[in-house]
C-alpha cells in the first residue's frame, strides 16, 4: 500500500507556512497508524518551485525550505524503523531553468551544455520553431535573447526539457539514479517518462484549437525510439537493485503496455489515466470536462484492469497532486456523505494492483473554491486561466473551470484537527486552507471508529492480511456486470476463491442477480441484506465486498 505525501501541504514542523522533511517524520506514527508500506514522496529537490518541485534546479541536494540531505536520511531511517519505504520523484524530462546544465546551456551555441537542451533557430518570421502547445497551455518553445534561438519546454517554460538524444544526459540522469539508490531509497515514481522521447522532425502539427497550436502529445508521447532509452535506463539503474518503479506514463498505447511493465519491462507498475481522466476532453483545454456516466467508468475500469493483468502489474489509484479530489469528481454533490466516501473508496481499492492513497484521501478531504485567481498557486491553473480568457470565457467562468480542475484541490494543507491553520502550521500556510477543516480533519477521524480513515485501515487489513489477502493480491480481475448497470463491479478471482465488490454509484437503488450464492459479507458501507432467490438489493452508493468461494 503507497501513501503519497505531497511534502509542501503535508506538515510544517517549524513554522514557516511550508511543509518540510522533518514535518513528514514527525508524522510517521500517522502513517503507521493506517498500515501503509511505502510513502511516495514528491519532489524534495532544490528547486525554484514553479512547479513546486517539479522543476530541479540540484538532483543531488535537498531544497532549503524542505529541510537538508539529513533530514531526509533520518526520515528514511525512522520509516524504516517502523516498516515503511520511502520512494522519490524522478523528474528527468526536464530540469529547471536554473539548474546549472541549464545556466551554461543558454550562455551560447557552442559549450558542451548546449547539447542537454532543445535549442531550435526560429521561423523566418522570428516566431517558434513550430506549433506545439505545451501540457500546462501556450507555445512549448520560448525565445532567449542571448542566443536567439527558442529552447522547448513540454510543461512550463521553467521547466526545459532535457535532451535524451544526447548520450552525456542520460549518463547523468543514470549516475543521479544510482547514488539515490546506494542511499538506501525504495525505488522511485518516474515522473512524465513518456515524453522523453521528441519527433525529430520538429515540425508542425495540424492546428486543433483556436489558439493556432496543437497538442504536443502527438509529436512528444511514446516516440518511437522511446524504449532504447528506457531499456538502457532500466538494465543500468533500476535493476540492479530490489526496489520498486512506478512510471507516469500517459499515452502508451495498448500494445506497447507490455514493454512497460511486462516481466521485461522497464518499470514494476504504471499509472493508467483512463478512468481518472474520464471526464477529461482528449487533448483539449483542461478547462473542459466531458459528461461521463458510471457504466462508461465501470468498462474503462475493466479495460484498464484486463490489458494491464496481460501484461504484468498495476498501480490502482483516485487521487494524486494533479488530480482534483475524488469525491467531487465522481460522487454530484448532493450525494457527498461519508456513505458514499467509504464506497468510493472501496470501489477501487480491491482492483488488481498496488492500491495508491493521496493524503487526505482516507479523510474525504475535497476541493477548494478559492475567490479570485491571485489565491492559487498552481502554473497550470495559471496558465489554463489565461487560456480559458484568452478564448473568451469570463473570468467568472473561468473560476468555476478552477473549482473543478485546479491541481491546487488536492495540494490545499493536510487538515490534522480544527485549530488554526487546521493544525498544518503555526504560520502563514502558503497556500490557505479549506475551510472546511473544522468538519474534515485527522484528529476528529482518529476519535471517531466509524470514520473513513478507518476504513481505509480496514481496507488496508482485509488486503494486507485477512484470508482474502491473497486471492485479493493476486488473483485475476473479472469483470462483473459489462453495460449498462450503474454499478462499478468486478470479481477477484483465484482456484476456487472468489470475492465480487459491488460499488452502486447511481443515485438509484438496484437489484442484481449474482452467479455464484453469498458466502459473507466481508466488508460494506451499509447493513448487509439477501433478497430472495439470492437477488442483492443495493441502495445508493452502497458497496458491498462479498466472498463467493464455493
Ligand atoms: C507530472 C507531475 C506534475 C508536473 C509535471 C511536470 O505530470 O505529476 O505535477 O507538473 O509532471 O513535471
Amino acid at each position: 500500500m503507497v501513501y503519497q505525501v505531497y511534502p509542501k501541504s503535508f506538515y510544517d514542523s517549524n513554522g514557516d507556512g511550508m511543509g518540510d522533511i522533518k514535518g513528514i517524520t514527525e508524522k510517521l506514527s500517522y502513517l503507521s497508524e493506517l498500515g501503509i508500506d511505502v510513502i511516495w514522496l514528491c519532489p524534495v529537490y532544490k528547486s525554484p518551485m514553479a512547479d513546486n518541485g517539479y522543476d530541479i534546479s540540484d538532483y543531488r541536494d535537498i531544497d532549503p525550505s524542505f529541510g537538508s540531505m539529513e533530514d531526509i536520511d533520518k526520515l528514511i531511517k525512522r520509516a524504516s524503523e517502523k516498516g515503511i519505504k520511502i520512494i522519490m520523484d524522478l523528474v528527468v524530462n526536464h530540469t529547471s531553468d536554473e539548474h546549472e546544465w541549464f545556466k551554461k546551456s543558454r550562455l551560447n551555441k557552442d559549450n558542451p551544455y548546449r547539447d542537454y537542451y532543445y535549442w531550435k533557430k526560429p521561423k523566418p518570421d522570428g516566431g517558434p520553431p513550430n506549433n506545439w502547445r505545451s501540457v500546462f497551455g501556450g507555445s512549448a518553445w520560448e525565445y532567449d535573447d542571448k542566443t536567439g534561438e527558442y529552447y522547448l519546454h513540454i510543461f512550463a517554460k521553467k521547466q526545459p526539457d532535457l535532451n535524451w538524444e544526447n548520450p552525456a544526459v542520460r549518463k547523468e540522469v543514470r549516475d543521479m539514479v544510482n547514488w539515490w539508490l546506494n542511499k538506501g531509497i525504495a525505488g522511485f515514481r518516474v515522473d512524465a517518462i513518456t515524453y522523453i522521447k521528441k519527433n525529430e522532425s520538429f515540425g508542425d502539427i495540424p492546428v486543433s484549437e483556436w489558439d493556432g497550436l496543437a497538442s504536443v502529445s502527438e509529436m512528444s508521447l511514446n516516440q518511437p525510439g522511446i524504449h532504447e532509452f528506457l531499456d538502457e535506463l532500466s538494465r543500468e539503474t533500476f535493476s540492479k537493485f530490489d526496489i520498486m518503479t512506478v512510471a507516469e506514463a500517459p499515452g502508451v498505447p495498448e500494445e506497447d503496455i507490455k514493454k512497460y511493465i511486462g516481466p521485461k519491462g522497464h518499470f514494476s507498475m504504471m499509472f493508467d489515466f483512463s478512468y481518472t481522466d474520464i471526464d477529461s476532453v482528449k487533448d483539449g483545454m483542461w478547462y473542459e470536462t466531458r459528461e461521463w456516466s458510471v457504466s462508461e467508468l465501470n468498462e474503462k475500469i475493466a479495460r484498464s484492469q484486463l490489458l494491464t493483468e496481460k501484461a504484468g502489474w498495476g498501480a490502482v489509484y483516485l487521487e494524486n497532486h494533479d488530480q482534483p479530489r475524488s469525491i467531487n469528481k465522481y460522487i454530484p454533490e448532493k450525494d457527498i456523505s461519508l456513505k458514499s466516501e467509504k464506497m468510493l473508496g472501496g470501489m477501487y481499492f480491491f482492483l488488481r494492483g498496488t492500491p495508491f492513497i493521496y493524503q487526505g484521501q482516507e479523510l474525504g478531504m475535497t476541493n477548494v473554491e478559492y475567490d479570485s485567481i491571485e489565491e492559487y498557486d498552481d502554473i497550470a491553473s495559471k496558465d489554463q486561466y489565461d487560456c480559458a480568457l484568452k478564448n473568451g470565457l469570463t473570468a467568472m467562468d473561468a473560476l468555476k473551470a478552477l473549482h473543478r480542475i485546479s491541481r491546487d484541490n488536492s495540494r490545499t494543507p493536510m487538515q490534522w484537527n480544527d485549530k488554526e491553520n487546521a493544525g498544518f502550521s503555526t504560520g502563514k500556510p502558503w497556500l490557505r486552507v479549506n475551510p472546511n477543516y473544522k468538519k474534515i480533519n485527522a484528529e476528529k477521524a482518529l476519535k471517531d471508529k466509524d470514520s473513513l480513515f478507518y476504513f481505509y485501515k480496514e481496507m488496508i487489513r482485509i488486503r494486507k492480511e485477512s484470508p482474502y489477502s491473497e486471492v485479493l493480491t493476486y488473483g485475476s480481475y473479472s469483470p462483473v456486470f459489462k453495460k449498462g448497470e450503474d454499478v462499478v463491479g468486478y470479481a477477484r478471482i483465484l482456484n476456487d476463491r472468489k470475492i465480487a465488490i459491488l460499488a452502486n454509484l447511481g443515485g438509484k437503488a438496484v437489484q442484481l442477480k449474482l452467479d455464484s450464492a453469498v458466502k459473507k459479507c466481508i466488508l460494506s458501507n451499509t447493513e448487509y441484506k439477501e433478497g430472495r432467490d439470492g437477488v442483492i438489493c443495493m441502495e445508493p452508493y452502497d458497496l458491498l465486498v462479498l466472498d463467493l468461494s464455493k
